[in-house]
Parts: structure tokens; sequence; C-alpha cells
């Protein structure tokens, strides 16, 4: 793999790299088609990341679908899909790993300790194998895009992070690899995330600013279904993840809730309405 991004880092190719688990579906593939508008040749990686996964977690079951992705990455043109073993990414002896000071250890984080590490750790040797100039990641995992950025940031990578919105299934529900454990029940309940996302935006719009109200309203949608049970609702600052009390900016609605024993995440970028003015005039 880090041949052929020499070669064509050395031809003044534009690199771009799309990373994942694998089982894919359309969220993956909408990153891959978004790095094709800018970039040739596009790079793809699945990689099933150990050290993302705490002791508790699923990492065992996580499902694994490596033909049938290959086959998807090939008609979507990829260049190249880089499938390391786990021993080739973490031989004996390994002992590195970056960390994100910080962001890491909230929301996502406080519930999974480490993980974040784990993902900082696997992503920069991923770009160091791959040498991507542009590297595409889904709003979906809003939090893990942020620290990405962070590390590129910090440690000067030559790999601009860019960032692609949420797919969704018909009802709302954000695709995720990990959907497939949900019971049909639960997977009928889980459009309840959605459903509260909208319910959050829709306020704000309406002229709420109040944060704690914001979160009170997702807490309480939610809290509707019976098969779901809440991890955390936030309302955040787009750019530092911190909590906010008025939304005056750019803000994330966060969720992380639990169906039966499948936790799932979800967000939406919420802002108020750019011509308040206009809004003023209007309650008036
Ligand atoms: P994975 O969960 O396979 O996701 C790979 C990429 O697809 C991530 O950038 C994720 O945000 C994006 N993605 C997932 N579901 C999406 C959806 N519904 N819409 C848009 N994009 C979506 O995230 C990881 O893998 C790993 O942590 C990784 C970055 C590969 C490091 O191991």
């Amino acid at each position: 793999m880090k041949e052929i991004a020499r070669r064509a880092r050395s031809e003044q190719r534009i690199i771009g790299f799309v990373p994942t688990m694998g089982a894919l579906h359309a969220g993956h593939l909408s990153l891959v088609a978004y790095a094709m508008q800018n970039c040739d040749p596009v790079f793809t990686s699945i990689f099933v990341n150990p050290k993302q996964f705490g002791p508790q977690e699923d990492f065992a079951k996580y499902p694994r679908t490596t033909e049938p992705d290959a086959a998807k990455f090939g008609a979507a043109r990829v260049a190249a899909l880089f499938l390391p073993e786990v021993a080739e990414m973490y031989p004996p002896g390994f002992s590195t790993s970056v960390n994100v000071e910080g962001l890491s250890d909230r929301l996502e984080g406080r519930t999974r300790p480490g993980h974040f590490r784990g993902v900082t750790t696997v992503v920069l040797k991923l770009f160091e194998i791959v040498q991507p100039h542009f590297a595409y990641f889904g709003r979906k995992d809003a939090q893990q895009a942020r620290l990405i950025a962070i590390m590129a940031r910090d440690l000067n990578l030559d790999t601009q992070i860019v960032l692609g919105s949420i797919v969704r299934e018909e009802d709302g529900l954000a695709m995720s690899s990990r959907n497939a454990y949900l019971r049909p029940e639960e997977r009928k309940a889980a459009a309840v995330l959605h459903r509260a996302l909208e319910a959050a935006r829709d306020a704000l719009r309406a002229g709420e600013r109040d944060a704690l109200q914001l979160q009170q309203l997702l807490r309480r949608i939610i809290e509707s279904e019976p098969l779901a049970r809440i991890d955390y609702a936030e309302i955040v600052d787009e750019q530092s993840f911190e909590p906010v009390v008025r939304v005056a900016r750019p803000c994330y609605a966060l969720l992380a809730v639990y169906l039966g024993q499948t936790r799932l995440i979800d967000n939406m970028l919420i802002a108020p309405a750019t011509d308040d003015a206009h809004e003023l005039t209007f309650d008036l």
C-alpha cells in the first residue's frame, strides 16, 4: 500500500482516502463518491480496529463481510482497498498511541474509555501508509471527525479532513453497520432518534434558544419510546463540543441511545436562523 501511495504522490496525483471498518452501506459509499469528485486515485481501507473496542464491546461479533465489501468498492471504482491484518498493524511490541487530550474523554469517550485513543492511533497509522491529500469522514460520527481534524492540525499532517453528511434510511435512522444488531421491534423504535433531532431543530427554528429546553425536548421524545434508553442527549458547540447555554452559533444535537443491547449514536447540526433581524420583526 505504501508503494502504491508513494507512486501516486510522485506522479503529482491527488490522493483521496476513505477509511472504514467494512460492512459497507450507502453512508460509506457516499464518502467514496464525494472523494471521487475531488481526487484521483481514491484509496479505501477495511480494518476492524481492536484498539477502539472496549473489553466488553462488540469487536468479536462486529460484522465482517469482506467479499461483498470489496465488490462494492470495486463497483465504485476505488483504485485500491487496503486490508491489513491485526498482526500487521499491531505487531508484538507495538507500544505507541496518539491521544487528543480533553475532548477524547467526553461524550462518546465517557461511555467508551480509550475508544478515541484507538481511533486516532489507527487513523494516524493509516494516513502514514496511504499518504492521502484528502481524507473523508462522515458527520454521523461527528466527535470522531472533529478529533481527527484536531489531530491533523496539531500534528501538522499533510492530510485535509473532509466531512460528508449523514446518509439515512427512509424512516430517518442513520445508516450504521450496527443497525444489523437490532431486532425487528428495536429497528422500528430506532426511528425515534431522528424524530427527536428533527423536533429540536424545529424548536430552534421556531425561536427556542435555550439549550436546556432543547435538550429536555430531545429527552422527552426519546423517553416516549419504551424500548429506548438514553446514554446522553446534549447540545454542544459545533467546533469545541463544549455544552452551550444559549444557541447563538451552529451546534450539534448529539444522541447516544440504547435499543436493547445495541447502542446507537446520531446527531444533527442545528443553527439559529441566519436572519435574526427578520425573525424579530416577524415576532413583533
Ligand atoms: P466505520 O464505522 O466503518 O465508518 C467509516 C466512515 O463512514 C466514518 O467516517 C463514518 O463517520 C462514516 N459513516 C458511517 N455511517 C455513516 C452514515 N450513515 N452517513 C455518512 N457517513 C457515515 O468510523 C469508523 O469506521 C472507524 O472509527 C475508522 C474511522 C475507520 C477508524 O477505525
